[in-house]
């Protein structure tokens, strides 16, 4: 089965109308809805028929894509550009990858933040003799958003651990507002690097001591400092002391690390148990992704989908609309994991990739996305295939505003589906202003109920999903070479080294008056 086989299935498709597609499936709707791990994934309302999704799995068989699976989750080096496995699965609770030690230094490092982390919440730890009250993550990319994305997920879960916060910005004004209010003696800094070389975290590491030192001895500063760190003589060089460097294997990617000690921040907020709870539910996913058959598989079908999406039918970007305002970063942290993974157009092979890279990816939380952007994709010219990520509980929760939740994600699966033509005769002039021209795909993942497993599952869900579709593209999802030369050339402009530079970025450079220090 070949590419230009697939774009005769998505052209035949694309020529019909989606309503009839989704109604047309009748006694078999329920085919197209599947479950994992607590997670649902409803792909009724995509444009794929019976015929399209075999030849699209057909494609996937053709790729080889079992065996690329198992060579993932068999400690195979999938990051052929630096040589790597990609391992984050060996954090997941009880999770054992064969052919690599990966089981005891995980196991070790586990059993080190853990303890560390019952220590904190129990406030034993008191590097200036008062138990911790707030801490503070220092990262950014993988080092951040993860973090970020499940303190805010799981908040209600955190049982009285101390206050999470989080500083990625090189703004100082975001490492002000992070210690705002705190005791500086009861702060704890965790610098989350996974190279330790990464300026915004370091200039914000810098910072945090300076700031501490107004107010704690010199002897007690280290005291208030953790890291979590690929690199641990780096962090050590820094000035963190070694019993509370926790570090990990350069295996773990920065965008899939959330699961190793750059989760510390977490494992104090939430504690010990919720955290692993959300790598169990994780482990549950990859028993699933790596035993379902690919028909039956959520991140393979999912994948698949989104590929189909992208390549054969062309659509450039893909929505993402969590209903739940505690998934309200969820978007931030697909993007990243997703885009930085997948924008690629050079094969694993360092050919022209035969296909466009991954979808741009957005999105936010419903229903207030409802009130911004829905209009452009109800009404807009461009067809974005949309994602619901939703709680299956609320549909039949006591809760009105649950209901309403659920409710308001259906609708506008429903609008974005069918769309609405008025005509006229019964809207006069402004019918066409009324009309929306439907058609546009949607899927939905609900979650049982929000929780710390479901949530693991979820994103574990994305993580493969990723995987699956780094196959399709041919390319080398692990990498990101792409961030480096904006890196390099930061350097240049602080060191005031821009004869190299066009005239524009140096006309700027002289405009405002930028000094090279
Ligand atoms: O943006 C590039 C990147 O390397 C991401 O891949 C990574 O998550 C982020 O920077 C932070 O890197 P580190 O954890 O090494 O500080």
């Amino acid at each position: 089965m070949s590419l230009d086989a697939l774009k005769t299935h998505a052209d035949r498709l694309a020529g019909g109308s989606l309503r009839s597609i989704v109604d047309g499936r009748g006694d078999a709707l329920s085919d197209w809805v599947f479950n994992a791990a607590g997670v649902e994934l409803d792909l009724t309302k995509q444009c794929l028929d019976p015929a399209a999704l075999t030849a699209l799995l057909d494609f996937a068989e053709g790729l080889n894509l079992s065996s690329h699976r198992d060579a993932l989750l068999s400690g195979g080096i999938v990051n052929a550009t630096e040589g790597r496995p990609a391992l984050h699965m060996a954090y997941r609770e009880g999770a054992k990858i064969d052919g690599s030690d990966a089981a005891e230094l995980v196991e070790r490092t586990q059993a080190q933040t853990r303890e560390f982390a019952r220590a904190v919440r129990a406030g034993e730890y008191q590097p200036s003799g008062k138990a911790i009250s707030r801490v503070v993550n220092i990262g950014i990319g993988g080092s951040d958003l993860g973090p970020r994305l499940i303190a805010d997920a799981l908040a209600e879960f955190a049982d009285g651990g101390p206050e999470m916060r989080f500083v990625a910005s090189l703004d100082p004004s975001d490492l002000r507002l992070a210690v705002e209010g705190a005791d500086p003696e009861s702060i704890l800094f965790i610098v989350a690097s996974k190279s330790f070389s990464t300026q915004e975290t370091l200039m914000g590491a810098e910072a945090a001591r300076a700031w501490l030192s107004a107010y704690v001895a010199e002897d007690r500063l280290g005291g208030h400092f953790a890291a979590a760190s690929a690199a641990p003589d780096k962090a050590a060089a820094f000035g963190i002391p070694a019993e509370r460097v926790f570090d990990f294997p350069d295996w773990v990617g920065g965008r899939y690390s959330v699961w190793s000690a750059v989760g510390l921040s977490l494992e104090i907020g939430l504690g010990p148990e919720v955290f692993a709870a959300f790598r169990e539910g994780a482990r549950q996913m990859d028993t699933h992704f790596a035993t379902a058959p690919l028909a039956q598989n959520l991140p393979v079908l999912k994948g698949l989908v989104d590929a189909w999406n992208r390549v054969a039918l062309g659509y450039p970007s893909r929505c993402v609309a969590a209903y739940s305002a505690r998934l309200g970063k969820l978007a931030d942290y697909l993007q990243q994991l997703e885009m930085e993974s997948l924008g690629k157009s050079v094969t694993v092979d360092g050919e022209p990739a035969p296909t466009a890279g991954g979808a741009l990816v957005w999105g936010g939380a419903g229903t207030e996305i409802q009130h911004s952007f829905f209009q452009w994709l109800h009404q807009g010219k461009d067809i974005v295939p949309v994602d619901f990520i939703g709680v299956k509980r609320h549909f039949a929760s006591e809760d009105a505003r649950e209901r309403a939740l659920a409710a308001n994600m259906a609708a506008q699966g429903a609008a974005l589906l069918d769309g609405r033509q008025l005509d006229t005769a019964d809207e006069g002039e402004l019918a066409s202003h009324k009309s929306m021209p439907g058609g546009r795909p949607s899927a939905m993942l609900l979650l049982d109920d929000l929780n710390p497993a479901t949530l693991g599952a979820l994103i574990a869900l994305h993580e493969h999903k990723v995987f699956v579709e780094g196959v399709v593209y041919g390319i080398n999802p692990y990498d990101q070479w792409g961030v480096e030369l904006g890196k390099v050339l930061t350097t240049g402009i602080l060191k005031g080294d821009t004869k190299e530079y066009d005239a524009s970025t140096k006309a700027l450079l002289d405009r405002t008056g930028f000094g090279g220090r």
